[in-house]
């Protein structure tokens, strides 16, 4: 396993566990943190079946660090400053089109850059009094360089315009209520909620979670007879990819009366 200072990076069986490493700085996004996390992001991609992203200590990323990334990068003048954009863009779109299920465990604060992170995971779960927050306003700018996209993802727009004009921070118990976070639970219970979830995505097929995924995010901008053209195109790549399993198994598993999909069960595991 590669050292990375500025993150850490576990797997266990299929499950990996990328953590933001620099508690000290409420793992805040330096150049080195955002080359780790691209860098690791391209190694785990065949890897691993999901993915958790949290933060070590009380945050989970209180975004872009003001020092190393803003004043340091002006410092050493403009070619240093889109050296440190090109890493933060990398790292960030590699996060987004992360093959396998990515789940957000917001431990505290995810602010500006931090909660594009957590936007950019497929699922959220937080814990209840975790402060998320577009502070980009209080020190003088318009959220951007992604983090735009990414409220315009996960907020409506009266709630995008409220957050983002105001500054204010938000509980991820209030964070459910604007869909922004799945669930919220109490802080004590959130390691146990997440390894459930990962458990549950664990039972399903690799490709079919990433061609879920992979739809959702493309046909949400189609017309409808676009999507149908697509959806079953894509679907015929998905299931060449898995050897037609899911008629093997799923489908013929359902035939002989061994399992009920409609009820939320998996298919019987034979082996
Ligand atoms: N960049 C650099 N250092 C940071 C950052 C950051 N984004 N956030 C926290 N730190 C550092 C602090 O400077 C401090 O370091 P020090 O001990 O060497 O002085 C350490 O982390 C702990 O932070 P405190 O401010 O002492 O902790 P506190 O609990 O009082 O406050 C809070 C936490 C609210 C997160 C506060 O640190 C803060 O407002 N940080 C800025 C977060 C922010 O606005 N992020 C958006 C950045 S813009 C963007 O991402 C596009």
């Amino acid at each position: 396993m590669v050292e990375y200072s500025a993150i850490d990076v576990s797997v266990e069986d299929d499950v990996g566990t990328l953590t933001f490493d620099r508690p000290e700085k409420k793992n805040a996004m330096n150049p080195r943190l955002l080359e780790e996390m691209g860098d690791a992001l391209g190694d785990l991609r065949d890897e691993v079946h999901v993915l958790v992203v949290t933060g070590a200590g009380d945050a989970f990323n209180a975004g872009m660090d003001f020092d190393e990334y803003f004043e340091a990068a002006r410092a050493a003048g403009p070619l240093a400053v889109r050296e440190a954009n090109r890493l933060h863009k990398r790292a960030l779109v590699r996060l987004y089109e992360f093959p396998a299920p990515t789940v957000a465990k917001v431990n505290g604060w995810a602010l500006g850059g931090g909660y594009m992170a957590m936007s950019l995971c497929d699922l959220a779960i937080g814990s209840e009094d975790a402060k998320l927050g577009l502070s980009e306003i209080n020190f003088g700018i318009a959220a951007g360089g992604g983090t735009m996209w990414s409220v315009a993802h996960t907020m409506n727009r009266r709630d995008a315009l409220y957050y983002t004009m105001t500054g204010e921070p938000f509980t991820c118990a209030e964070a459910v209520e604007m869909g922004v976070i799945n669930e919220a639970v109490p802080a004590s219970e959130l390691d146990g909620r997440v390894d459930g979830l990962v458990d549950r995505l664990r039972q399903k097929d690799r490709f079919a979670l990433e061609y879920t995924r992979h739809y959702y995010d493309k046909v949400v901008e189609m017309d409808f007879p676009e999507a149908h053209d697509y959806e079953l195109a894509k679907g015929e790549e998905m299931k060449y990819l898995q050897g037609y399993e899911f008629l093997d198994r799923g489908v013929s598993g359902f035939t002989q009366d061994r399992y009920r999909p409609g009820a939320g069960e998996d298919y019987p595991d034979d082996e």
